[in-house]
C-alpha cells in the first residue's frame, strides 16, 4: 500500500522532480537511513524547535546555490577559506548544522559511506516539515543526490533573494531555479515558523516607509535597535500568533500587514500573487499539500549525480 501511494504521488509530479531520485533510494543500501535521520530531527524539534526551522530554510539556501548537493555544509579550510557557509544570507543566520552532524553520525555508524549529506538535508527539512506542523506537512522525499565540491560564499548573493526584494526580483529568482512564482508564494509559507534577526528588516521596514502594521512596528521597534550592528543584532520570531507552528498563519499575517519582510509583504504588489495569498489564507489543506509538492521540487533543483559529486565522509568537509 505505501509503495502504491509513493508510486502514484511521484507519477503526479512534474517529470523534473523525479529525475534520477528515487523514494526508498536506500531501501536496500541502507534500510534505516530516514528512520536514523528522523530520529536524530525529533530529538532537535524537541530540544528546540528554532532548529527545525533552520533545516528547512536549511534545503532553500542549500538547493539554490549550485543545487540540491550540500555544499552550504562545507566549513572552510584553508584550501576554500570562503565557502557558503560564511555568505551573508548564511552567517550568522543559518542554523541546524549540528543537526545534520548528529543524523550523518548516526548513519554512517549503521552504514559508512553510503547515506550523502545531500540528501540528509533533504531527509531533515522533510521530518522538519512534519513535526513542526503537527503531522499535516507529509510527503516522501526521492534520494539519490551526491555531494558537491565546489562552494563559494559569493554566490549566495548571486542566487538567494535578499529580504528587500521587490516581486519581480522574487519571481525571477525563483524561475532561475525552475521553480514558478506559485511556487515561491507557497514556500514563502515557511516564514510562519523561526525567526529573524532585526538587521533583515529594520532598515526598510521600520526606518523608512513601510505598510507594515502600526502594531507590530511598535513591537519590533522595542525588540530591534534603531540601527542593528553584528554585535547587537537581537532576533524576533517571523510569526506572532503561532509562532513554532508550520501553517498558513504566514498568509493571514500577509493580509494583516504583521509581516517582517519587504519580500513578504511584496506578495500583495500585483494581483496574481495576492489572489494566492488569499486562497492560502483561507484553505489550509490545500496549502500544506502545494508546500509539500514545492518542497519536493525544490529539492530536486541542480541534483548532481552520474558520477558528478560524491558521499562525503564528513559533512563539513570534502572526502
Ligand atoms: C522568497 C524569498 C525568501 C526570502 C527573501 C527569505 C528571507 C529570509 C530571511 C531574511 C530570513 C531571516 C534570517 C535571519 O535574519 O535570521 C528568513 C528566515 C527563514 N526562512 Fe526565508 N526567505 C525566502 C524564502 C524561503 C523559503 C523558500 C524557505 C523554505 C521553504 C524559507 C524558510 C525560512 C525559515 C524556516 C526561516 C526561519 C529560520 C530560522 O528560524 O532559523 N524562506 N528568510
Ligand atoms: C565577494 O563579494 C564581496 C562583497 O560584495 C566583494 O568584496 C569580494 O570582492 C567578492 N569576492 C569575489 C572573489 O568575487
Ligand atoms: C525591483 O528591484 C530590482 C532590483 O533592485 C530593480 O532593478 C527593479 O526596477 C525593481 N522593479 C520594480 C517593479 O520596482
Amino acid at each position: 500500500m505505501a509503495k502504491l501511494v509513493i508510486l502514484i504521488s511521484c507519477a503526479l509530479l512534474l517529470a523534473a522532480a523525479c529525475h534520477g531520485l528515487q523514494v526508498g533510494y536506500y531501501q536496500k543500501t541502507c534500510p534505516n537511513a530516514e528512520a536514523l535521520v528522523h530520529a536524530q530531527v525529533k530529538k532537535a524539534v524537541r530540544a528546540d524547535a528554532g532548529s527545525g526551522a533552520g533545516l528547512i530554510r536549511m534545503l532553500f539556501h542549500d538547493c539554490f546555490v549550485e543545487g540540491c548537493d550540500a555544499s552550504v555544509l562545507l566549513d572552510p579550510t584553508s584550501a576554500n577559506p570562503q565557502p557558503e557557509k560564511l555568505g551573508a544570507p548564511n552567517n550568522p543566520s543559518l542554523r541546524g548544522y549540528e543537526v545534520i552532524d548528529a543524523a550523518k553520525g548516526a548513519v554512517e555508524r549503521a552504514c559508512p559511506g553510503v547515506v550523502s549529506c545531500s540528501d540528509i538535508i533533504a531527509f531533515a527539512a522533510r521530518d522538519a516539515s512534519y513535526l513542526l506542523s503537527d503531522a499535516r506537512v507529509s510527503f516522501h522525499v526521492p534520494a539519490g543526490r551526491l555531494d558537491g565540491r565546489r562552494s563559494v560564499a559569493n554566490d549566495t548573493l548571486l542566487f538567494l533573494p535578499g529580504p528587500s526584494s521587490n516581486l519581480s526580483t522574487l519571481v525571477s529568482g525563483f524561475a532561475a531555479k525552475g521553480m514558478s512564482t506559485e511556487d515561491m508564494v507557497v514556500l514563502s509559507g515557511a516564514h510562519s515558523i523561526g525567526r529573524s534577526h532585526c538587521s533583515s528588516f529594520v532598515q526598510d521596514r521600520l526606518a523608512s516607509q513601510s505598510d507594515i502594521s502600526v502594531p507590530l512596528a511598535s513591537l519590533l521597534r522595542q525588540r530591534c535597535p534603531a540601527s542593528p550592528t553584528t554585535a547587537n543584532d537581537p532576533t524576533v520570531v517571523q510569526d506572532f500568533v503561532t509562532p513554532r507552528k508550520l501553517d498558513n498563519q504566514f498568509y493571514r499575517n500577509v493580509l494583516a500587514r504583521r509581516v517582517l519582510f519587504t519580500s513578504d509583504a511584496a506578495l500583495l504588489t500585483a494581483p496574481g500573487t495576492g489572489k494566492m495569498v488569499r486562497a492560502n489564507a483561507k484553505f489550509p489543506a490545500s496549502w500544506e499539500k502545494k508546500f509539500a509538492r514545492a518542497m519536493v521540487k525544490m529539492a530536486a533543483t541542480g541534483v548532481k549525480g552520474n558520477g558528478v559529486g560524491e558521499v562525503r565522509k564528513n559533512c563539513r568537509f570534502v572526502n
